[in-house]
């Protein structure tokens, strides 16, 4: 199984003091080194971490294929065909979010998705859609001609959260999942099988088949065990681990993970 290095979070500290350090591109050659197969960013129209010219240099730099996180708002597309990336995945955004909420609703966007498709395409650079696990978000993916869809693990890894890490007990406990443990056990079943099923049926129609979005050193046995599932995109678990242990170590710690 494949592991992007998602390397937004090392601007997100940047950020926070508005000066040059830590400096993303810093991360290229240890995530090369400790095993990582892809960097993976995301330019946010508004810019909170990963700024235009990280991202060039990070594309220009990097001896790994990157993936570029974009919406599908015309100037951010504009953009990324002149960056060039390897892959862009188009995710949903919305100003207010602390993190990307959802998969993309491609059944109210289908054209204005597909022309985005196209335009992409047309410069080289593989797609991927950021969706959630279900049925129809997997048909239209198909239907759209993309390379991979990229599940959104978002709903199991909340679940999982509050039903392992502690996280209830804290104030970013997640209110509409402060239930039973038996209620919370049977909603993580039924996440965990909607991804399976999404999986499953992504790799029938011919999909390449990636998930992220809140994965962690304890949550992300359960979904390595889905065999259909090539690539995964790791950015906050890790870059959490790294304060402590280093970024190596905690890229490398995922890898022996995901490896099994
Ligand atoms: N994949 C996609 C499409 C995302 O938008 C994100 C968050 O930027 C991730 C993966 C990584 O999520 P996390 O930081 O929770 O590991």
């Amino acid at each position: 199984m494949l592991l992007g290095v998602n390397i937004d979070h090392i601007a997100v500290l940047r950020e926070a003091r508005q000066i040059n350090d830590p400096n993303p591109l810093d991360a290229l050659g240890i995530c090369k080194l400790s095993g990582a197969n892809q960097i993976t960013i995301h330019l946010r129209e508004d810019r909170r971490h990963i700024h235009d010219n990280d991202a060039k240099q990070i594309i220009k730099q990097s001896a790994l294929p990157v993936n570029l996180e974009c919406s599908i708002n015309d100037d951010i597309i504009d953009i990324v065909c002149k960056l060039n990336p390897h892959r862009a995945t188009l995710v949903p955004e919305n100003r207010e979010e602390i993190t990307t909420e959802g998969g993309l609703d491609l059944a109210n966007n289908f054209e204005r998705i597909k022309k985005v498709v196209k335009k992409l395409h047309k410069q080289g650079i593989e797609v991927s859609l950021f969706i959630d696990p279900n049925k129809e978000c997997v048909e239209l993916s198909q239907k759209l001609g993309v390379e991979w869809i990229e599940l959104h693990t978002g709903t199991f890894a909340n679940l999982y959260a509050m039903l392992f890490s502690g996280l209830q007990n804290t104030h970013h406990s997640i209110k509409e999942l402060e239930l039973s443990r038996s209620e919370l056990h049977i909603l993580l079943d039924k996440s965990l099988n909607k991804i399976k099923h999404a999986s499953k049926l992504g790799h029938q129609l011919g999909l390449k088949v990636a998930a992220g979005h809140g994965l962690n050193y304890q949550n992300v046995s359960l979904i390595t065990s889905i065999k259909q599932i090539e690539e995964l995109n790791i950015g906050q678990s890790i870059i959490a681990r790294s304060v402590f242990t280093g970024l190596a170590q905690a890229i490398e710690d995922m890898k022996a993970l995901i490896k099994g």
